[in-house]
């Protein structure tokens, strides 16, 4: 009698044990809600794959994402494509936001909202240390590269008013260097964050700035029109720059200076 008791007791606490694990199994995972953001990751260190090592994308942008996401209760599911098409997967709901290094520019304010700005950037014209090239003067007739849908497009449009040049885009960053050192372009625009990674490696390549207000290139996160994510993220980053967390990832990713 005593023995089909305890064994009766044993089972109970058994059962119990297993239906506290399943509980907190639970709410690390399945409660948890992801939210997909759209990147284009040709664009280090914002956002890129170290292919030697894995098929993740790592950068700064995806550091960020994680962090305001984390403080939310949501994870990240990260959706790689090409720059030119992260609007249109926020207007047709495909993606829940996107981080890509996006200038908040008043043409993609008419489609999408934006967060304030986490990061200044200024244009950079990069060509080959033999040609010559070290004014927006000295484009003149020359072939210049862009990414496709970029306000680097856009510029190299508007630097075409005043000076003739002939305007080209590719679809990934990658592919603008590689046009570059073939000889295709005599020269390419990118922002100056993501040039000096090029410039550091590649010893026959040179720059110069384009000096702009950095603020008309900086980088913010974009939102489907009136998501409620907007306001959301937008505290959480005031907060991370008020308590030096963003400042961290910029050192961590950049190396330092703002
Ligand atoms: N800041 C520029 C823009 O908004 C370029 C961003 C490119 N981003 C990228 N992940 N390739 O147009």
């Amino acid at each position: 009698m005593k023995k089909v008791m305890v064994l009766f007791l044993i089972m109970i606490l058994a059962v119990g044990l297993l239906a506290a694990c399943g509980e907190t199994k639970d709410s690390n995972t399945g409660d948890k809600k992801t939210l997909v953001m759209a990147t284009s990751a040709d664009y280090a260190p914002f956002e890129y794959i170290e292919s030697d090592k894995s098929d993740d994308i790592i950068g700064f942008d995806v550091d960020l994402a994680k962090a305001i996401a984390g403080k939310i209760g949501y994870e990240v599911e990260v959706k790689d494509m090409d720059f030119g098409g992260l609007i249109q997967s926020l207007k047709s709901g495909q993606a829940d936001f996107v981080l890509a290094g996006m200038t908040p520019t008043e043409k993609r304010k008419k489609n999408v909202d934006f967060s304030d700005i986490y990061y200044t950037a200024q244009h950079m014209v990069i060509s080959k240390k033999e040609s010559g090239i070290a004014t927006v003067e000295d484009l003149e007739g020359k072939t210049v590269g862009v990414q496709l849908g970029s306000i680097q497009e856009g510029k190299a449009e508007e630097i075409n008013e005043t000076v003739a040049l002939k305007v080209e885009n590719r679809n990934r960053i990658p592919e603008l260097i590689q046009e570059l050192k073939a000889g295709r372009f005599d020269a390419i625009i990118i922002e100056d964050t993501v040039a000096k990674g090029y410039l550091d490696k590649e010893a026959d390549l040179t720059s110069f700035t384009i000096s702009d207000d950095p603020e008309e290139a900086g980088s913010a996160i974009a939102f489907p029109k009136d998501s409620d994510l907007t306001e959301k993220f937008n505290q959480e980053l005031q907060k991370m720059k008020e308590n030096g967390e963003l400042q961290e990832l910029i050192v961590k990713w950049f190396g330092g200076e703002n």
